[in-house]
């Protein structure tokens, strides 16, 4: 039986470089991404995409919002551009950025949609990477200046922040594989220092955003990684999921949640960790090991999980396998344990900060956007998250990824993730059936998902 506690908040989510466009009005500077994009013919984005325009929510927002309060949305998280609110990211602040966040704000509030502000979804100001970007621990200073001012002109009316999005990928995508801005291609050891700076950015914006809004605010951050589900469902399977799921001697140690939260957390580094990450630990004064701030939830994005057998190793795959448009592939068991085993970890309380999948939508011949797989996608997603909350893991929201059609990064805008369709050439905005699907899940709290 599908149920969800009462006061559970269901929303969706966005970033601002993947929906803002505007990419250099009223003020905002430049950042990775505008750069990454702007060197065309170079293969790094499809089609040479770029988030120039994206889906003008800049200037669309208050149609977008009145789309999510016909559709019974309750939360909405977006990301804040730091080079919108602080061009060059450590200088003077350009008003134009903040006052828009705070239309947006006062906006979405008017409508009973609860704020979920994101700091950093990955734009970093471009000022900033000149100086090395997340490799200089200068970053963490800006940042938590870049946090405070966010909270002393929003923190009266955001009630709940999301530091940074997806170490992982920022660490491992941006400055390991090179497939994300800025682009480089840096050594275990370098990944593990930006993962420590990254930990120790969320640590003092944590700090400065308590300082300025009491410490009433909840404030968390957002990783992503591995998530292993077992086989079969005994106990020992359930085990092994756990321990592979936070083994760092398996393949892609910087694609798991643990780097960052145990930081956070636990103030170490699991015993599993490779040669290139204890290098890099021995140089760890102590002091950095205090300043490590536990957040008060763990905002988990979840697309797939790794299936894995008793002794731990992968298992399940067969050719043929169920894929979404973007081929990964559709595993609804990690909402199970994904989060349960977050929680075992780190004992604090989880948002699913995302969840959705990409599809190949059109407008249909009866100018509809039928989206079926979409549907049935969610509605096993969610059957899985409420096993989870049913065994006690404390979910306190769903967040679907995304509200509207966006920019995905290095795939440009082929991948379409949203519920509302974006017809890109007209901009025009086509609520998809999944939408309403899901606005009946919202109003019925999860248990029209048992009929
Ligand atoms: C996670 C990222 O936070 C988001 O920006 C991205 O679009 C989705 N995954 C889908 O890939």
């Amino acid at each position: 039986m599908v149920q969800f506690p009462s006061d559970f908040l269901w929303g969706v989510a966005c970033a601002s470089y993947q929906c803002e466009g505007a990419w250099d009005a009223d003020g905002k500077g430049p950042n990775i991404w505008d750069d990454f994009c702007h060197v065309t013919g170079g293969g790094r984005v499809k089609n040479d995409d770029n988030g120039d325009v994206a889906c003008d929510v800049y200037h669309r927002w208050p149609e977008d919002i009145a789309l999510m309060k016909a559709h019974n949305i309750r939360a909405y998280r977006f990301s804040v551009s730091w080079a919108r609110v602080i061009p060059d990211g450590d200088g003077a602040v350009n008003e134009a950025g903040l006052a828009f966040y705070e239309k947006l704000v006062d906006a979405l509030l008017e409508a009973g949609i609860e704020p979920l502000v994101t700091l950093y979804h990955w734009d970093l100001p471009s000022a900033l990477q000149y100086k090395g970007g997340w490799l200089n621990r200068d970053i963490v200073p800006a940042f938590a200046r870049y946090a405070r001012i966010v909270a002393e002109r929003l923190g009266d009316r955001v009630k709940c922040y999301m530091t940074i999005n997806e170490p992982q990928c920022i660490t491992a995508l941006g400055y390991g594989l090179g497939d994300h801005a800025p682009g480089w291609k840096l050594p275990g050891e370098d990944l593990a220092r930006i993962y420590h700076i990254l930990a120790l950015a969320h640590s003092e914006a944590m700090r400065q955003i308590k300082a300025v809004c009491g410490p009433a605010v909840r404030v968390g951050i957002v990783p992503c990684g591995r998530l292993c589900y077992p086989a079969e469902d005994t106990p020992e399977n359930r085990e092994a999921a756990y321990r592979a799921t936070y083994d760092l001697s398996l393949p892609r140690w910087e694609f798991t949640q643990n780097i960052i939260m145990d930081s956070l957390v636990l103030r170490r580094y699991d015993d599993t960790a490779p040669e290139c990450v204890r290098r890099f630990a021995a140089t760890i004064p102590a002091a950095d090991w205090d300043a490590m701030e536990k957040p008060d939830f763990i905002g988990i994005n979840v697309y797939h999980g790794m299936c894995v057998d008793a002794e731990g190793k992968p298992a399940g795959g067969y050719a043929g396998f169920p894929l979404t448009a973007c081929k990964w592939p559709v595993t609804p068991e990690v909402m199970h344990y994904g989060p349960m085993n977050t929680y075992r970890r780190y004992g604090i309380p989880v948002y699913i900060s995302e969840n959705g999948l990409s599809c190949n939508d059109v407008i249909f011949l009866d100018g509809r956007v039928h989206d079926p797989k979409r549907i049935d996608f969610l509605h096993r997603y969610l059957t899985e998250l409420a096993k989870a909350v049913a065994e006690g893991t404390p979910v306190l929201g769903y967040l679907q990824w995304s509200f509207l059609d966006n920019f995905e990064w290095n795939s440009g805008y082929d991948e379409r993730f949203g519920i509302i369709y974006v017809d890109y050439p007209t901009l025009r905005r086509i609520p998809k059936d999944s939408a309403a699907w899901y606005a009946k899940v919202i109003e019925t709290n999860g248990a029209c998902l048992n009929d």
